[in-house]
């Protein structure tokens, strides 16, 4: 499903990805793990196809992941709807005027009726127990709910693969708790799942193999 051969990435002559090589199966749950810097959400972002690898190749369900290919509109939009991206900082992730709106955006893109639309709405606010904050705007809510609406964002568009930096960064032991439970049906649900953690129980909890980055 997500094969990287060799990839190497530098920022600005840096080297943060040596070598990488990772072939992650349909249905798996790999945990990225090494220390800050290590390049664990450099990693996350090429496999969402954001940068591309300068030396090695990643290659997408036999298709290889290249600029060129991205630019494809068809394909880029294919690709955004089979995989989907929980960021570190959800600040880079929400950007729509409401809750709602961010919540509907995938879906209506992805083409679906408005009622189903709306029906994914509907449950994905429920899940998360995010109701409340239909209306308001992401940009001005707090950590934990920034993530909540993230992950709600995420989940109204249904992807095979789901790809999750830190995800239980700025949430309380309640949220933890859930989150956690939430992956696991996920993974249960024959997900994928390709998350970075710094939590060992997280990992021994969901992964079924762990990645060392260094
Ligand atoms: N846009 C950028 N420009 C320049 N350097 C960057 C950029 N993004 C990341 N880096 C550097 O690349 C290295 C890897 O960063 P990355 O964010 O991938 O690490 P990480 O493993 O996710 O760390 P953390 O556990 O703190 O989230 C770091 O040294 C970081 O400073
Ligand atoms: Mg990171």
């Amino acid at each position: 499903m997500i094969e990287l051969k060799g990839i190497c990435y530098a920022y600005d002559g840096n080297p943060v990805l040596r070598s990488i090589n990772l072939s992650i199966g349909k249905g798996e749950t790999v945990a990225l793990y090494g220390a800050n810097g290590s390049g664990k959400s450099t990693l996350l972002k090429l496999i969402n196809g954001i940068i591309f690898p300068e030396v090695g190749e990643y290659w997408f369900e036999n298709e290889k992941i290249t600029p060129k290919l991205m630019r494809d509109h068809k394909y880029s939009k294919y690709f955004h709807q089979r995989i989907g991206f929980v960021w570190q900082n959800p600040d880079v992730q929400l950007f729509c005027g409401s809750v709602e709106e961010e919540l509907a955006f995938g879906p209506e893109q992805m083409g679906l009726s408005e009622s189903e639309v709306n029906q994914r709405v509907e449950d994905a606010l429920k899940l998360l127990g995010i109701e409340k904050l239909r209306y308001r705007a992401p940009y001005y809510l707090s950590g934990g709910e920034k993530k909540k609406t993230a992950i709600a964002s995420i989940l109204t568009m249904n992807p095979t693969i789901w790809t999750l930096d830190e995800p239980l960064s700025a949430l309380d032991e309640q949220t933890k708790t859930w989150l956690t439970g939430f992956l696991l049906e996920l993974k249960k649900a024959g997900k994928t799942i390709v998350f970075s953690s710094h939590d060992s129980n997280l990992i021994k909890t969901l992964a079924d193999r762990r990645f060392d980055m260094n």
